[in-house]
């Protein structure tokens, strides 16, 4: 949420800043803007995208190789110009850019307008700065130390970047509870919520922990205090990420190439994992963890949004192939109900960013109970991966589009591994049933890349349906959080309400919804139940509801009843969501562009979401 990036060297500062912020724009494009400090310490902002300030600073000659750059997704004061970062400080001397939430704002605020200080915007940020000029006039320290002072000062989130016209050698960044890495160029550094712009000027990083303080300097000097001003020793990491990555690569939006990806991310989360000819699993990142998984009493799987969805598969997955118990939390409401936690639980956060605060928060309780932590992250380096005893990455790749695809099917990938190598464990699996099913696993690929076959007939559905105002999803099953990741899909970007339900409850409820305009999409490529769901759809067209089939190839029965079909290969039952998925991103993505959405960056939305 928010994205921030920084630069300092002898390069000009507004290019580098401007191509940071569009990698970046994931993370919000509500409002942008710059500082870059030359003869003078100088603003551009402005509401809207990161293309919008570019179009408000053309012919501005902007200079300076000193600077910061902001794009924001507004928490505090809506998005206007005054909102938009970066903020000045009462004199202009300093100015401030940031992603995360000072909670203790107000009063702040209130204390120091009694002392004449003129806030110009609604931000929380404003006063944040402020508070930091404040304390250097008044104690008569420099920069660096009343920033360390004014961080101890305030509660909340932040990472931060501060440009000083009486400092015009150095940046100085920090961060608590929210991403910041800083890339280390020749005599130069990069500052960024995340890797993406760094990537492509050196691949030499430093990831920020909380409470540190970092100052980077236009010789290249670099040094990192935490907030109560302890020496640290730089942490140099050589980053993985390839600039193709963050390209489009010819594909109209970054969501469709996402989707295309995965028979290949799909591939790489197996990849050194899954050993057929050997018959084993090996969870490189969980060797020291697989037999304390093996002896939970219970897992718990923390998530929001599509990660949680892929967590729903995760109990499924577990608890058949397995046969631990599994609870699957929203961690917005695990961390605030008190829930009961033991040594003996291990807690499995799910989460792509590796940066979502709810889930962060609800994993810090969960170690203070002494339950071991695991983590399940796409973002190599991520809080999450930091502070979990262990994990798995899911090596998908780095995902743009806000709307998860390729990232979900890694996550249930990597849930899928773990759960039939501790059931094989455990000894709740055959020999024979095991290596049936990781003979099946290697094909998971090939057959991805024939759903993807069937996109045209995706893309004539979706322009049957693309003005339809609701949409049913239901599934049994393992199918059922599937129908959940459909319905979502379709509701992030294309704005068309959606619900997704297990097939059974739908005669509870929803079927009232039912008649002659309701596009059902009924996933049906798992066979038991079957009957059962023909039952169900034979519901919905009693009440001439329009029926959309996922259905498994060579499934005449359901074919003939759908008003349209999209066979998809069969696998085994447990693998089934890793394909089913794929047909309701495609029709999520066709009608979200038939309707002129803007399918990367839906409205309101964010990739990685760092307030609570
Ligand atoms: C946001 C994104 C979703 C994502 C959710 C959880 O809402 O828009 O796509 O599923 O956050 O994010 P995480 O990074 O923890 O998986």
């Amino acid at each position: 949420m928010c994205g921030i990036v920084g630069y300092i060297g002898k390069k000009e500062a507004y290019p580098i800043l401007i191509k940071g912020l569009h990698r970046l724009e994931y993370r919000g494009y509500d409002s942008a803007g710059v500082a870059l400090l030359s003869d003078d310490l100088r603003t551009y902002k402005c509401v809207g995208k990161v293309s919008d300030l570019e179009k408000f600073t053309e012919g501005k000659n902007i200079k300076g190789s000193i600077g910061i750059g902001h794009t924001r997704w507004a928490t505090h004061g809506e998005p206007n110009d005054t909102n938009a970062h970066p903020h000045y400080s009462e004199s202009k001397n300093l100015a401030i850019i940031h992603n995360g939430i000072i909670e203790n704002y107000a009063p702040l605020k209130e204390e120091m307008k009694s002392r004449g200080h003129i806030f110009l915007s609604d931000t929380d940020t404003e006063v944040l700065i402020h508070l930091i000029e404040d304390i250097m006039m008044n104690e008569k320290i420099d920069l660096e130390e009343a920033v360390r002072e004014a961080l101890q000062e305030v509660h909340g989130a932040y990472a931060i970047v501060i440009v000083s016209k009486n400092h015009p050698d150095r940046l100085i960044c920090a961060r608590k509870g929210s991403p910041l890495v800083i890339g280390i160029g020749e005599q130069e550094f990069y500052i960024a919520s995340d890797a993406t712009p760094i990537v492509e000027y050196t691949k030499n990083v430093i990831y920020l922990d909380d409470e540190e303080v970092a100052v980077v300097t236009n010789t290249g000097e670099l040094s990192i205090k935490t907030i109560r001003n302890q020496e640290k020793t730089p942490y140099i990491q050589k980053l993985e990420m390839q600039l193709e990555m963050l390209e489009k690569g010819g594909y109209d939006h970054f969501m469709l190439k996402e989707i295309y990806e995965q028979p290949r991310s799909i591939k790489d989360t197996m990849r050194g994992r899954l050993h057929v000819d050997k018959g084993i699993i090996k969870l490189g990142g969980l060797v020291d963890y697989e037999k304390k998984l093996s002896q939970a009493e219970r897992i718990i799987i923390v998530a929001c949004g599509t990660s949680w969805h892929a967590g729903l598969v995760g109990e499924y997955l577990f608890e058949e192939l397995s046969r631990i118990p599994v609870e699957v939390e929203y961690a917005s409401e695990f961390r605030y109900r008190n829930p009961v936690i033991s040594e003996k639980d291990v807690v499995i956060a799910i989460s792509q960013s590796g940066e979502t605060a709810d889930t962060l928060a609800a994993l810090e309780l969960a170690k203070s109970k002494g339950a071991t932590i695991l983590g399940i992250c796409n973002v190599i380096g991520s809080s999450i991966a930091r502070i979990t005893h262990a994990g798995s990455y899911t090596h998908a790749g780095p995902e743009i589009g806000v709307a998860s695809t390729k990232a979900f099917t890694s996550q249930v990938m990597v849930l899928t591994l773990m759960a039939i190598m501790t059931g094989h464990k455990r000894g709740v699996i055959t020999e024979s049933r095991y290596h049936q099913l990781i003979n099946e696993l290697e094909n998971i690929p090939e057959k991805v890349k024939r759903v993807l076959e069937t996109d045209e007939k995706i893309k004539a559905i979706a322009a049957e349906f693309k003005d339809a105002h609701n949409f049913l999803y239901l599934g049994r099953g393992y199918n059922f959080p599937v129908a959940l990741e459909g319905a979502l899909k379709l509701k992030e970007i294309s704005y068309i309400h959606a619900e997704g339900y297990p097939a059974a409850e739908m005669k509870h409820g929803p079927i009232a919804l039912i008649d002659e305009k309701m596009p059902v999409v009924f996933l049906c490529n798992n066979q038991s139940a079957y009957e059962k769901i023909v039952s169900n759809i034979q519901e919905v067209k009693a009440r001439k509801g329009r029926v959309i089939g996922i259905v498994e190839e060579g499934d005449q029965i359901i074919t003939d009843l759908s008003e349209f079909a999209i066979a998809i290969p069969s696998t085994e039952e447990p693998f089934s969501p890793l394909l089913a998925s794929i047909p309701l991103q495609l029709l999520a993505y066709h009608i979200a562009v038939m309707r002129g959405c803007n399918v990367d960056q839906p409205r309101n939305l964010a990739k990685s979401v760092t307030v609570e």
